[in-house]
């Protein structure tokens, strides 16, 4: 079978869950790569909300975070033309295959998943049986596509792994069934930590709003946050491991204007932390500010973001057909 399905451009997927607001780390570690891509690759993104059910959600915020994320991916410059955008539930072939390969996933490789041990730590009272499943839903996600690159987070790396492993054994018995996925890991600098905890990742489902900068929060609002943001013993603006605060805020400033660390170093000599902070604070505050008011007008226009999701369910979908048709084949199931 031709994996690429026709199309020139390798395949890169990746799925996000819409829950928790999209944060300036999101924005910086992942959203800008999403929009490097879209040029060079046939880029597939989903709003995971079969998985995003693991956890218990209030269905009307479910669905506004469905359209909030959607509305700012394209705020951000994701363009719905160039990449499929789409809705995991509007396409039923995740569902389908997931069930699939959970006949071809062990037991001791989910219960190896260290995520579904920290989330079933965290949430003691609802160890679901989807929670555990999880990563063979996220493996039909990306087989389901013939997907080639797969732009994830270091916490995503073990699920990957898991998907490769599903592949590989099934193509081993059944042939070349799927394509095997790589991950892409973004770059270096990119990694950005919390505000107030600059030890630990900024999470969009963070409890302390002050840890976070969120792309919606109100200028004024973010203006305070970095004001506020925890920095170090001593007043130097120099990037340094012993200095996490002002190395994340480097690697803020950094991963917008594409300055050195040794040139903002430079910049902000002799200045301390105050100037420093309110110089990080304007770079982020410009660069939103126009994201905002994209955002407000997309998403005043709900009909018009469910045609995109429409369209990107269609797209998927018909991307999709294909291969779980071969898969039903080699398995021996009668053709619909
Ligand atoms: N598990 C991913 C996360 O929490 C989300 C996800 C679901 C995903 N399906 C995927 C990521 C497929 C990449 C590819 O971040």
């Amino acid at each position: 079978m031709n994996k690429n399905q026709g199309s020139k451009k390798a395949v890169v997927l990746s799925g996000i869950q819409p829950s928790g607001h999209l944060t300036l780390g999101n924005y910086l570690g992942a959203l800008k790569n999403w929009i490097a891509l879209q040029e060079q690759y046939d880029c597939h993104y989903a709003l995971v909300d079969l998985h995003t059910i693991t956890a218990r959600q209030d269905p009307k915020q479910l669905r506004e975070r469905c359209y909030e994320f959607l509305a700012l991916y394209i705020a951000c410059g994701l363009d719905p033309s160039k990449n499929v955008l789409f809705v995991q539930s509007h396409v039923p072939a995740h569902a389908r295959l997931a069930w699939v390969l959970n006949c071809y996933t062990m037991v001791g490789e989910l219960n190896r998943m260290t995520q579904f041990k920290d989330k079933s730590q965290k949430n003691a009272n609802n160890i679901n049986a989807g929670l555990y499943d999880y990563p063979v839903l996220m493996a039909a996600d990306i087989l389901l596509y013939q997907t080639r690159f797969v732009p994830v987070g270091e916490d995503q790396k073990q699920h990957l792994e898991l998907a490769r492993d599903v592949a590989l054994r099934f193509n081993k018995l059944y042939g070349d069934v799927f394509q095997v996925p790589e991950p892409m890991i973004p770059r270096v600098g990119a990694r950005i930590m919390g505000l107030q905890d600059p030890t630990s990742k900024m999470s969009k489902s963070d409890g302390s709003e002050a840890n976070a900068l969120y792309l919606l929060d109100p200028l004024e609002v973010m203006d305070r946050k970095f004001r506020r943001a925890v920095t170090d013993s001593g007043a130097e603006v120099r990037y340094s491991e012993d200095k996490p605060g002002v190395a994340n805020l480097m690697s803020i400033l950094s991963a917008i204007t594409g300055e050195s660390f040794v040139a903002i170093e430079a910049r902000f000599a002799g200045q301390g932390y105050g100037v420093f902070k309110a110089g990080v604070a304007e770079v982020v505050i410009e660069t939103l500010r126009p994201v905002q008011a994209r955002y407000r007008e997309i998403r005043e226009d709900e009909p018009g973001l469910h045609r995109i999701l429409k369209d990107g369910a269609e797209r998927a979908a018909a991307r999709a057909a294909p291969v779980l048709r071969r898969v039903h084949e080699v398995l021996g199931f009668i053709p619909e």
